[in-house]
């Protein structure tokens, strides 16, 4: 599966990747911030998510889609978006991401976003995506009430960063296939504008 923006291609991971992988996952500002990521981040760890998700035959048997997202201007890949289906209702979603430090603030997870909803929403049929962002992490939450999220609760002492072993308090988010449709125009010329600004 690969979907494609202005920018960016969104893609399933290629060997070749490990070393843009590595650059990005090793910054403590990026996995600090999520649950699943190791620090250090090895070329050992690059590759085992690689191999894990080659050709998204996960998301075909276990319906995990990790998509990796590819700078169209130099081919380089500066993070990472999913949309998981792995457990609970099979119409509701689950999604998370990261982008490599050097490339934020320039719109690019708001590209990816809009592509991963169109994405889980159409062509997946799902009637909500959920996400969660832990209760410090400022970019996270603003970014998902940006795209439209709806704050549904916040789990106390809910998860463990792999990286540095703390415990963290988690906002739980929702975001409906109607919320999307109303919210989505703005989102959509708020990306164009970033993009103009950095092509
Ligand atoms: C969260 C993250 C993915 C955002 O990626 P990004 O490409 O820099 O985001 P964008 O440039 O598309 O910004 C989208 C919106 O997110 C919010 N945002 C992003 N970075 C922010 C920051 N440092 N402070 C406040 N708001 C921020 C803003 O609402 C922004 O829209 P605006 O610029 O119009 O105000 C990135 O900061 C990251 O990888 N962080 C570490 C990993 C992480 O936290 N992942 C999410 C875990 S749940």
């Amino acid at each position: 599966m690969m979907l494609e923006t202005k920018r960016l291609i969104l893609r399933p991971p290629k060997e070749s990747d490990w070393a843009d992988l590595v650059e990005g996952a090793k910054d403590l500002e990026v996995s600090r911030n999520l649950q699943m990521i190791p620090h250090p981040y090895s070329k050992k760890d690059a590759m085992s998510f690689i191999r894990r998700n080659l050709e998204h035959s996960n998301a075909r048997k276990n319906g995990v889609y990790n998509f990796f997202i590819e700078l169209k201007s130099d081919g380089k890949v500066i993070g990472v978006t999913t949309v998981d289906l792995s457990k609970g209702d099979k119409n509701v979603g689950k999604t998370g991401s990261w982008i490599n430090k050097k490339y934020w603030r320039k719109g690019y997870m708001l590209e990816a976003k809009v592509a991963v909803l169109d994405f889980a929403f159409t062509k997946l049929k799902l009637r909500k995506i959920e996400t969660a962002a832990f209760t410090e992490n400022t970019a996270s939450n603003k970014m998902s009430r940006k795209l439209g999220f709806k704050q549904e609760g916040t789990k106390r002492q809910a998860v463990t960063a792999l990286s540095t072993g703390k415990v963290h308090d988690e906002h739980i988010y929702g975001l409906l296939k109607k919320e999307w449709k109303e919210r989505r125009p703005y989102i959509v010329n708020e990306v164009n504008m970033k993009a103009a600004r950095s092509p």
